[in-house]
């Protein structure tokens, strides 16, 4: 029986134990399924958690804290490259540690793991193919924090509590940089990992991707911004410099302490819960911030860091703005929004125009909730600066990969199960477990469609690591048909992406009742890579499989009959 999350939802408090969500309320989207109600979700841990009582963040006072903008992590001298010892590579050191830091002007300081000592981490920047080298330096406690569940694949008893892998989303790192769940490491010990940056301008971002734990090591803090830039997008003269704001989006629940509260379900000894929704909606650390900003353009580079909510942005008045980036860089060209949607891991650069409105003030929404203010200064001196005019009306081409260029249709159903007991559910992609032999094994340089067949009630933020890919379509197809007999029968015509769809992505919202191809070029690297939700609970409990990318020569000697295999 598919049961579904809104029954899934009686989950109680990590302190108090009490069953908190049978009155959970849910906005619920057409599109995209359910999602918790930020503001009444705080109200039940109100009543029901007397001794870790929950914040409601919506009552905190708007707009005291000024908008935190991340400081460049700053490199700590050169080392050789791996490729070329006589290449220098700059070489930075950056270690996550536990500190306070406080959320609000009226919350107490709240303790969380950062990189480099804040939340978000420090923003890495770079240029289009300078390499570099991180060494990620794991100082945390032994003890984690947060309420690990011992039964989850890779999260078992007999593992250190505490363990981090960091993982540079959308990089294009070889496969011993890349930040493989397993490759974990503990407090005490730290792994230098090599970024070559050869892909163009984007905004990338750094998390940690521990098997079983990733959850709540993001949600203790362990993200952070990475930018590379490059020349193509330097020409076009777009907001820069101090206009150009990395803005980290994620949510959180508090208690009256200022303390993270991350729920647990009512099952003794199995505390996972199958989503997270928090009532505080966090700007780059700050709940509720400012920002004052000139009578003049600015981009902003959106980053969806939360483990499970979407953002539905818009600005007050209906006010438009231009997306001029996805995931993995420019658009063709600038597409003007009234609001844009943000699944986790997903990225979008927009430009907000504030000339005209001296004195003003806008609003950034989640929904009907603001979550950032931006004030408008009175306008100085005229500015000299090399800026265009106008925003330019083609960024770059972005040709469309024919499907003809795909050598294979892969279908991968996305679907959730109870498990034995009923009691925690799990999410599994094409039926397989995360142990299970790899089954994805695209050949380096050919070109695939990925098809992913949601037979689940909600959308699922598929993410492939390494790649980069183009969405080609969504099409509605029987559910209940293909759970009978997996006969793939669809009920409409295929949706073609929205505008702001069509540049390069990383992960991809796969809707439900959907049928959402991808088309992907396996470039880079032979090697083991993951593909798996986004959302970070699914991420964590077998929503995750490894891929293999494989050279040309194992594919021949793989296809070929056994009494060949020998010789070759
Ligand atoms: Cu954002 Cu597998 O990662
Ligand atoms: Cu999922």
């Amino acid at each position: 029986m598919l049961k579904t999350r809104r029954q899934f939802l009686a989950l109680a408090h990590a302190a108090g134990g009490v069953a908190l969500a049978s009155g959970v309320a849910f906005r619920t989207s057409r599109v995209f399924g359910r999602q918790a109600d930020a503001a009444t979700t705080s109200m039940r841990g109100m009543e029901q958690a007397p001794q870790r009582q929950m914040l409601n963040a919506m009552t905190l006072t708007r707009f005291v804290d000024p908008l935190p903008v991340p400081a460049l992590a700053p490199s700590d001298g050169t080392r050789p490259s791996p490729r070329s010892r006589k290449v220098q590579l700059p070489y930075y050191r950056i270690e996550m540690t536990e500190f306070a830091a406080s959320l609000h002007r009226d919350v107490a300081p709240t303790r969380q793991w950062g990189y480099g000592g804040s939340v978000p981490g420090p923003t890495l920047e770079t240029r289009s193919g300078q390499g570099l080298l991180i060494e990620w330096v794991n100082k945390l406690p032994r003890k984690h924090f947060l309420p690990i569940d011992h039964t989850l694949h890779g999260a078992g008893a007999d593992k250190p509590e505490v363990r981090t892998v960091a993982h540079v989303h959308g990089a294009k790192a070889p496969p011993e940089s890349d930040g493989y769940p397993e490759s974990w490491h503990t407090p005490g010990q730290s792994r230098t990992l090599y970024y070559p940056n050869e892909q163009d301008a984007s905004t990338l971002w750094y998390h940690d991707h521990a098997m079983g734990i990733t959850r709540l090591n993001v949600f203790a803090g362990l993200f952070g911004a990475f930018i590379i830039r490059d020349p193509a997008q330097l020409a076009l003269n777009l907001p820069g410099g101090a206009f150009d704001i990395p803005i980290v989006l994620y949510d959180r629940t508090l208690d009256r302490e200022g303390q993270l509260l991350y729920p647990v379900s009512a099952a003794p000894g199995a505390p996972f819960v199958s989503e997270f929704y928090g009532n505080a909606i966090v700007c780059n650390g700050k709940i509720f911030p400012y920002l004052e900003v000139q009578p003049r353009r600015y981009r902003f580079r959106l980053l969806n860091a939360a483990n499970g909510r979407y953002f539905h942005l818009t600005l007050t008045g209906n006010r438009p703005f231009h997306q001029i980036s996805s995931d993995l860089g420019l658009l063709q060209s600038p597409v003007e929004l009234r609001s844009l949607v943000l699944f986790p891991a997903e990225r979008g650069e927009i430009i907000i125009d504030f000339t005209g409105l001296d004195g003003q003030e806008v609003q950034l929404r989640n929904d009907a909730d603001d979550i950032l203010q931006f004030r408008v200064l009175k306008k100085q001196q005229p500015e000299t600066s090399t800026e265009a005019a106008a925003l330019p009306p083609v960024l770059r081409s972005i040709p469309r990969i024919p499907e003809s260029q795909s050598v294979r249709e892969r279908l991968l159903t996305l679907s959730e199960h109870d498990d034995a007991a009923g009691n925690s559910m799990q999410m599994l992609l094409n039926e397989s477990h995360w142990d299970m032999p790899v089954t994805e094994n695209p050949v380096l340089d050919s070109t695939e469609i990925w098809s992913f067949v949601n037979l689940a009630g909600d959308a699922h933020p598929m993410h492939l690591h390494l790649v980069r890919f183009q969405v080609l379509d969504r099409r509605p197809f029987d559910v209940f048909a293909y759970n009978a007999d997996k006969s793939l029968v669809y009920t409409g015509p295929a949706v073609p992406p929205a505008a702001n769809e069509l540049g390069w992505k990383d992960t991809v919202r796969a809707d439900p009742g959907m049928v959402t191809r991808i088309i992907v070029k396996f470039e880079g690297y032979t090697g083991r890579y993951v593909w798996h939700c986004h959302l970070l609970e699914h991420e964590d409990n077998e929503m995750m499989r490894p891929y293999d990318v494989i050279s040309p020569a194992r594919a021949r000697a793989e296809r070929a009959p056994s009494s060949n295999k020998k010789q070759a």
